[in-house]
């Protein structure tokens, strides 16, 4: 298969992809077209389909797994070779996750954790203030332990999650009013404290400050990236940022192995993190508003980052699409915002170097927004 691909890297044409970008002729976003070099025409296979061998290919797993938290990890890496031909970029693919992104890890293990402490015993109630990937990974790990899940959402929740939450047998507690600054979030976490006075046996994972985010991610994905990468060298390692906890656990980790790793933050232009300005946002699962969650502040304080990128809504969907047509990759927002900022970063690095980026869910979830003509058009 390698040789194959090799082969069609010299064959490059042009072929077209979509774009989000306006042009004069069109009246829709996804009338415009934008030229991506592609290593291999369209329509020409990189398997060659006279050698057996490169279709068969070997099972990965080779035993039976015994529930669907034995899954959640040992997400493989791949190359982009496609999208990034004259450069080296990886990508650690946590859009393979069962329940659809990185924050499996982190709700297996804080439950898991809580479990083995003690903090967490079979009629504890977890509470959540949530509206994305981490209340659908708790709410399958809380299922699977027999734990009543709470999960405290708002009325911006997307109508996919909060359904995924509901099939997943998370308790909805919906906030109405926002706060003074048209906000949720604080109205939300003043509802779980509520909550968690009016239940005594409960326990609240709380993401935005607990050590255990990070932990997981460092015995998690840090840990498997530098097992899959088995000594080979790496220079940068880029990922999109939240709460901070999947940079921190997963930069602590490699830069045991590569000391002098340099480590990339991925923002949305409007988030407030490591000193950004304040403004409306719509890339689900990145950035964040004031009060800036505790973990953050800490990493801007220890600076984690070398470097931070900021991208608009509208690049990192155009850097979805780009995903997609190169590489048939479908993830969501922040793995676009990534694409994105690795447009802007590559021109600025010696073409030898080698990145790491991650793509922390996918993207069928967002069928609906960014995958979404009307709704792209309307919300950038
Ligand atoms: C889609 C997506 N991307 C990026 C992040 C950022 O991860 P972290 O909170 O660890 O900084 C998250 C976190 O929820 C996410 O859901």
């Amino acid at each position: 298969m390698y040789f194959g691909l090799l082969i069609m890297t010299h064959n490059q044409v042009n072929v077209q992809s979509r774009t989000l970008r306006k042009n004069e002729n069109s009246t829709s976003f996804f009338q415009g077209f934008q030229k991506v070099n592609l290593p291999f025409k369209r329509n020409q296979s990189v398997i060659d389909p006279t050698k057996v061998t490169d279709i068969q290919q070997p099972a990965r797993h080779s035993y039976v797994y015994d529930n669907l938290t034995e899954l959640i990890g040992q997400t493989p890496i791949m190359s982009l070779k496609l999208l990034f031909p004259d450069n080296n970029v990886m990508a650690k693919l946590e859009n393979f996750n069962p329940l659809g992104s990185i924050k499996d890890r982190v709700a297996l293990h804080v439950i898991r954790s809580g479990l083995e402490t003690g903090l967490i015993n079979s009629d504890t109630v977890v509470i959540e203030s949530t509206s994305g990937n981490f209340g659908v990974g708790l709410s399958f790990v809380c299922k699977f332990y027999g734990l009543k899940f709470i999960a405290v959402v708002d009325p911006k929740i997307s109508p996919t999650n909060l359904q995924l939450l509901k099939l997943r047998g998370a308790q909805i507690d919906m906030v109405k009013e926002p706060d003074e600054t048209g906000n949720y979030l604080s109205k939300r976490i003043q509802r779980v404290q509520e909550l968690r006075e009016e239940i005594p046996n409960s326990f609240w994972p709380c993401q935005y400050s607990s050590p255990e985010n990070p932990r997981a991610h460092y015995y998690g994905a840090g840990e498997e990236i530098v097992h899959q990468l088995n000594g080979a060298p790496l220079d940068y390692f880029m990922t999109a940022i939240s709460t901070t906890g999947t940079m921190t656990g997963i930069s602590r980790r490699l830069q045991e192995n590569y000391p002098y790793l340099n480590v990339i933050a991925v923002d949305e232009e409007g988030s407030c993190l490591f000193g950004g300005t304040p403004a409306p946002r719509c890339l689900n699962g990145m950035g964040a508003g004031h009060p800036l969650p505790e973990l953050a502040v800490k990493a801007y304080e220890q600076k984690i980052a070398n470097q931070v990128i900021r991208v608009t809504a509208k690049e990192a969907i155009q850097g979805c699409y780009d995903l997609l047509e190169a590489e048939g990759i479908m993830v969501g927002g922040s793995g676009g915002a990534v694409i994105a900022a690795l447009r802007k970063f590559l021109p600025t690095i010696s073409p030898d170097s080698r990145i790491l980026v991650l793509f922390a869910d996918r993207g069928e979830r967002y069928l609906n927004s960014f995958y979404d003509e009307q709704w792209v058009e309307a919300h950038t």
